[in-house]
């Protein structure tokens, strides 16, 4: 049977993010064989095991669906329906044998994301999200913290791998924000980091060079946990390539934006 004009439940992306992230598991920890995308960026095994074993779920179950996914682009298809796929983000984290990294998958109906799950299979937490129906951890219900001062908060943000222009500009506002917050952590996953904005454990997060697999699902659960997400020039977010991204709780995030263009 296929459900080619049905639409997955968000227990069915749950299963598919924590099979996807418990084949992660099987290889965490071994050596590894890296190829290299560009200078910095890498792509090992694992994010190909994981992204065929989704690819083969959804071509099985929707094979009329649009998918992209970070390693093998778009199949082109054209449906009301789409899947946007990161296998493994935090791939250098992996790499190096350090815990920080998850599967992020995002479910889509006529451009709306619907549904999002990003598993990190070494916490076993699993963060997701529907469309006006709230945002959870493990099943729980989880928020946005209501932090309003920038001292008193705790921000992270990621870095683009090309050392351009647009690295330039991070560091730039990663030194704002280290003068005026509590602190401003780089773990190396952007939908991590996304997740712990939405359960409050982080008070915001911002980046300025991010693809739409590494947001798609993080920006609807985060949303759905009460923070504003935007771009970080404050427009309304857009899954593109390349774009940047603001999530915070809503009292912080005007506070940010002011931060972010303080020298303009
Ligand atoms: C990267 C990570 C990193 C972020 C980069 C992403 P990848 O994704 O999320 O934290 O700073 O912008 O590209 O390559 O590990 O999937
Ligand atoms: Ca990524
Ligand atoms: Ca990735």
């Amino acid at each position: 049977m296929t459900y080619t004009d049905t639409r997955p439940t968000l227990d069915e992306v749950e299963h598919i993010a924590r099979e996807a992230g418990q084949l992660l598991m099987t290889r965490f920890g071994q050596k590894h064989n890296i190829h290299f995308k560009g200078e910095v960026d890498l792509v090992t095994e694992a994010d190909y095991l994981s992204e065929k074993y989704i690819l083969d779920y959804l071509l099985k179950h929707y094979p009329s669906h649009q998918v992209i996914t970070e390693e093998s682009g778009s199949n082109q298809a054209e449906s009301d329906h789409a899947w946007i796929i990161d296998p493994l983000d935090g791939t250098v984290n992996f790499a190096h044998g350090i815990p920080i990294f998850c599967v992020s998958i995002a479910y889509v109906y006529q451009g709306v994301v619907q549904l999002g799950v990003i598993f990190d299979p070494a916490r076993s937490e699993c963060f997701s999200g529907e469309l006006g129906k709230g945002a959870w951890l493990n099943g729980s219900p989880i928020q946005v913290s209501g932090s309003r001062e920038l001292i008193k908060s705790l921000l992270v943000t990621g870095f683009p791998y090309e050392k351009d222009e647009m690295l330039q500009r991070n560091l730039a506002y990663y030194g704002h924000f280290s003068t005026y917050s509590r602190g401003v952590r780089r773990l190396g996953s952007a939908a991590i980091d996304i997740c712990y904005v939405a359960c409050g454990r982080f008070d915001g997060y911002w980046e300025v060079v991010v693809n739409p697999w590494d947001v798609a699902a993080g920006s609807l659960i985060a949303a759905e946990a009460g923070a504003q997400v935007s771009s970080v020039e404050g427009e309304p977010l857009i899954l593109e390539m390349g774009g940047t991204i603001l999530v915070a709780n809503p009292g912080l995030h005007s506070v940010l934006l002011g931060v972010l263009h303080q020298n303009e």
